[in-house]
């Protein structure tokens, strides 16, 4: 599989990322990047807390990470699990919310040492709620 530099990088900050998770209840840590419509690669990871409900997904962290330093629009994101993971549904509207063009726009799910598979956000959430 051809990579662009770009996406590389992404999927780099992504597996970075996941070193810093914080997730000493479930023990699943989860790295994520977004690529911005304007070039910048955002990092997120999921951050957990003694009260469950209150954790929150690294792409979610990654998203809002992206949108509070001025974003609008994701052209990519990439996720790393040591299993290889898919984005959960809620991460997946979330994404779309930014997606500059959600059946470009390019999700890679990796592990630490592989790519695991390439979708489309279309492809993983292809009803979306919409307003
Ligand atoms: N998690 C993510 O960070 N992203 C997902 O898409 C699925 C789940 C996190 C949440 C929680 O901290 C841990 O993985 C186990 O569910």
């Amino acid at each position: 599989m051809h990579l662009e530099a770009i996406e590389q990088q992404l999927i780099q900050v992504a597996r970075q990322a996941r070193e810093h998770a914080y997730a000493p209840y479930s023990g699943y840590t989860v790295g994520a990047a977004v690529l911005t419509d304007d070039g910048r690669i955002v990092a997120g990871c999921n951050v957990e807390n003694a009260s469950y409900g209150l954790s929150v997904c690294a792409e979610r962290v990654a998203v809002f990470n992206a949108v509070a330093s001025g974003a609008r629009h994701i052209t990519a994101a990439a996720l790393c699990t040591a299993d290889g993971g898919t984005p959960c549904g809620a991460c997946r509207q979330v994404l779309l919310e930014f997606a500059a063009n959600p059946e470009t726009c390019t999700v890679w799910v990796v592990k630490p040492d592989a790519i695991v598979e390439r979708y489309t956000l279309t492809e993983l959430l292809p009803h979306p709620f919409r307003r």
